[in-house]
C-alpha cells in the first residue's frame, strides 16, 4: 500500500520530468536538423555541379569504350582513396578522402624505395598487383619491354658542363635534345607562364634542356633531382645544381613549401614500372603527384610534360594518361593551360583531342598547373 502510495505521489513529477524529456529531445533534433542543412548547404556552395545525376551524365572514353563518371567514380576513384567533387570533361576534378601528411608521402616513398626488387624488371605485371595497376581494369594493357636497369647503352647524363652553349640553342634545337617537336611545348609553357627571379626544382632530366628552357625564362636558381651526379658548368654552379632523390627525401623538411615552380617532362610516366630498376610500385606516379605538392609553395607552378590518350600502360615502358589518371594526376591542382609543340598558344584540350590517335597512341603536352 505505502509503495502504491508513494507511486501515486511521484507520478505528477514523472509526467513533468518527461514532459521535459520530450522538450529536450525535439529541440536537440531541431538543432540537428539545422546542423545537417547547414552541412548540405556547405556541401552544394563547395563543390559545385556535384551530383549523381552530373556523375551518370558525363561518359569518359576508355580501353573498354564509354563508362559514366558514376561507374570510374565507385570502381577507380573510391578504392584509390579519392572522389569526384566536380564532374567535368575531359576531366573530373577529384579531392582525396584522407589527404597524407608530408611526413607520410616521404615516409612511404622511403619504404617502397628500400623494398627488395627482382634481378631483372618483370615482363609482365604480377598478377597479384594487377588491379592496382590497371586501375580495376578501365586502363588498357599492352606489352612494349624494355630492361633500362644498369643497361650499357642506357641514356646518360650529358652536356651539363655546355649550358652556355645550350643558352644560345633555338627552341626547336633544345626540343631536340629530347623528343624533338614534343618538348617544345615546355618552351611555349615557360614563355606565357614566366619564371623571372623564381627558383625551382625539376625532376628527372638527362640532359639540361628543361632547366635551359627555364633559366631563359627568367628562373633564378633551379635545382635538379637526379640518379646520377652531374657534372655543372662552372659559370653556372650559382643557378644550378642538383640532388639525389633520395637525399631529397631524407631531408625534405628543408625542401617543403620552398619553390616557386617544379617541371617535369617525360619522367613520371615511368615511375613504379621498373624499366629503369625503380621499385614496382602501382602508384608511383601518384606518389610523384604527392611529393611535388609538398615541395611546392602555395600558388606554385608546375610544368608537367606526359604522354596523353587513352587511359593505358604499355608495360613496362609507360603509362598512357587519360581522363581518369590525369583526374587522380591533378588533384590538389588548379590546371591553368596546356601546350602542344606546335603552337606557342595554348590548345582547347578536349576529349576528342585527347584521344585522337586511338588506344595505344599518345602524344607527350605539357601542362601547367597550378598547387591550391
Ligand atoms: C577540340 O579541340 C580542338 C583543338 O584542340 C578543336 O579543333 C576542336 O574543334 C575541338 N572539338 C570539339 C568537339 O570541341
Amino acid at each position: 500500500m505505502i509503495r502504491l502510495n508513494n507511486t501515486i505521489r511521484v507520478t505528477p513529477f514523472c509526467i513533468l520530468a518527461l514532459l521535459g524529456l520530450l522538450l529536450f529531445t525535439i529541440l536537440i533534433g531541431i538543432e540537428k536538423q539545422q546542423e545537417r542543412d547547414e552541412t548540405f548547404r556547405h556541401f552544394q556552395d563547395s563543390r559545385p555541379g556535384r551530383s549523381r545525376l552530373d556523375l551518370l551524365e558525363y561518359s569518359v572514353r576508355t580501353h573498354k569504350g564509354y563508362v559514366t563518371l558514376n561507374e570510374i567514380n565507385e570502381k577507380v576513384y573510391n578504392s584509390f582513396g579519392y572522389e569526384i567533387t566536380i564532374a567535368a570533361l575531359p576531366i573530373p576534378t577529384l579531392r582525396m578522402l584522407n589527404e597524407p601528411t608530408c611526413g607520410s608521402v616521404f615516409s612511404e616513398w622511403l619504404r617502397i624505395s628500400r623494398e627488395p626488387q627482382p634481378e631483372i624488371p618483370p615482363k609482365e605485371i604480377m598478377s597479384r598487383k594487377s588491379d592496382e595497376f590497371l586501375m580495376n581494369g578501365y586502363a588498357g594493357l599492352d606489352e612494349y619491354y624494355f630492361n633500362d636497369k644498369n643497361a650499357a647503352g642506357s641514356d646518360k647524363p650529358r652536356n651539363w658542363d655546355q649550358i652556355s652553349k645550350l643558352m644560345t640553342y633555338s627552341k626547336t634545337d633544345l626540343g631536340e635534345l629530347a623528343y624533338p617537336g614534343e618538348s617544345v611545348s615546355m618552351y611555349h609553357a615557360m614563355a606565357v607562364h614566366r619564371l623571372d627571379e623564381m627558383s625551382g626544382v625539376v625532376i628527372g632530366s638527362m640532359q639540361p634542356w628543361v632547366e635551359v628552357m627555364a633559366l631563359r625564362h627568367g628562373a633564378k636558381h633551379i635545382l635538379t633531382v637526379e640518379y646520377n651526379q652531374l657534372t655543372i658548368e662552372e659559370q653556372f654552379k650559382d643557378r644550378l645544381s642538383s640532388i639525389l632523390p633520395v637525399d631529397l627525401v631524407n631531408n625534405w623538411n628543408d625542401y617543403a613549401d620552398s619553390f616557386d615552380f617544379a617541371a617535369s617532362f617525360s619522367s613520371i610516366e615511368h615511375s613504379g614500372l621498373g624499366r629503369y630498376g625503380d621499385p614496382l610500385d602501382p602508384i608511383g606516379d601518384l606518389r610523384e603527384m604527392l611529393k611535388i605538392r609538398c615541395l611546392l609553395k602555395k600558388g606554385g607552378l608546375l610544368f608537367l610534360g606526359l604522354p596523353f590518350g587513352t587511359d593505358a600502360i604499355q608495360y613496362n615502358a609507360h603509362r598512357i594518361y587519360g581522363s581518369i589518371r590525369l583526374g587522380m594526376m591533378m588533384t590538389g591542382f588548379e590546371w591553368l593551360a596546356t601546350y602542344s609543340g606546335e603552337s606557342p598558344e595554348a590548345f582547347e584540350f578536349n576529349s576528342t583531342r585527347l584521344h585522337y590517335k586511338g588506344t595505344f597512341g599518345l602524344t607527350q603536352y605539357t601542362m601547367v598547373l597550378r598547387k591550391l
